[in-house]
């Protein structure tokens, strides 16, 4: 698809408010992201209606927690959230029924953690900022990031859940392994978070690819692809088909192209144009950014019309519709 026939449909107005300090009254719910004031101080976005995760980062930074710390809030209330089935316990199995999660983390100085494929570890982004921490690596995978995990003293924790378990035997009664666009409207949280030193911070975490193939990796572990930060500039987090994340490099493409005086929203779009360059608009799979600048604005593109994202700034925590999406 050529660049000119990018047509994107502008939407605005939010779904659901949720208010942080309980000393901040009733706000308008009906305005437009585009209106939201860029006014210094804690943001914090995350992807699809995560509100209570969005509202854990805001507590968090409101409180004056740094940036990571606040991302990895939020990444924590969806990992325990078993009603989630795309995203830590109660997670979607692969084929062969095991749960595997992926996620990362970067900070404001450009250190980053990350692990893939890990089993009975349900806060694998807290695990991830260990890894970036307390090793001298940044990735750990499957087996060795569990045993990191334990010596650490995480609990064991069978990630498959009753009501994951049935769904999964379900499946396999077909064993359809086709993407489902919007994914049930949620998929990989990713955070990105402004705190009160003006920092920037991040994490992602997944389960991945419901009943994916053993060892499936997606973007949300990979540095550059699910996630990244230049804290001189601003930050990306994708969700949605991770292949095609990784391919084009998305988070690492949009904060480049924010250096190079896109704004939060331009880069988001053109990260998305990337993919459907080449793959076309009618694609079966969903792709979604969500990006914030230096000075907090933020920007969100998607394929298909469905995504979400949160967005927290002075004491307001919103669900806004994507800012543009190319295909319906
Ligand atoms: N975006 C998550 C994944 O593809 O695994």
């Amino acid at each position: 698809m050529k660049r000119r026939l990018f047509l994107g449909k502008t939407l605005a107005g939010s779904v659901a408010a949720l208010l942080i300090p309980k000393a901040i009254s009733a706000q308008d719910t009906s305005f437009s992201n585009k209106n939201i004031k860029t006014a210094k101080g804690p943001v914090s976005i995350c992807t699809w209606q995560f509100i209570k995760a969005n509202a854990a980062a805001a507590a968090a930074l409101e409180s004056g927690s740094d940036a990571l710390s606040a991302a990895i809030k939020a990444a924590e209330v969806e990992e325990l959230n078993e009603k989630n089935t795309t995203v830590g316990y109660g997670g979607s199995p692969d084929r062969e029924g095991n749960v595997t999660l992926d996620a990362s983390v970067m900070d404001h100085l450009g250190n980053c953690g990350s692990v893939v494929a890990v089993e009975n570890i349900v806060h694998v982004a807290a695990l991830a900022r260990d890894v970036m921490e307390k090793t001298p690596h940044v990735m750990l995978a499957g087996e060795g990031a569990e045993l990191f995990a334990k010596s650490l003293g995480y609990k064991h924790t069978e990630l498959l859940t009753e009501e994951s378990k049935e769904s999964w035997e379900e499946w396999t009664k077909n064993s359809k392994y086709k993407p489902i666009i919007n994914i049930e409207n949620h998929d990989t949280i990713g955070i990105l978070c402004l705190d009160k030193e003006e920092n920037i911070g991040g994490a992602c975490s997944t389960s991945g690819l419901g009943y994916k193939m053993k060892g499936r990796v997606g973007d949300s572990p990979i540095i550059g692809s699910g996630l990244f930060i230049d804290n001189t500039i601003g930050g990306a987090v994708a969700t949605g088909m991770g292949e095609e994340v990784v391919k084009t490099v998305g988070s690492f493409l949009i904060v480049e192209l924010m250096r190079q005086g896109r704004s939060p929203q331009e880069a988001c779009d053109e990260a998305i144009n990337r993919i459907t360059e080449k793959q076309g608009v009618d694609v079966d799979f969903q792709v979604a950014y969500i990006a914030i600048d230096k000075q907090g604005n933020v920007g969100s593109s998607c394929i298909h019309k469905g995504f979400t994202y949160m967005h927290y700034q002075n004491g307001i925590n919103q669900n806004f519709e994507v800012n543009k999406y190319i295909n319906s």
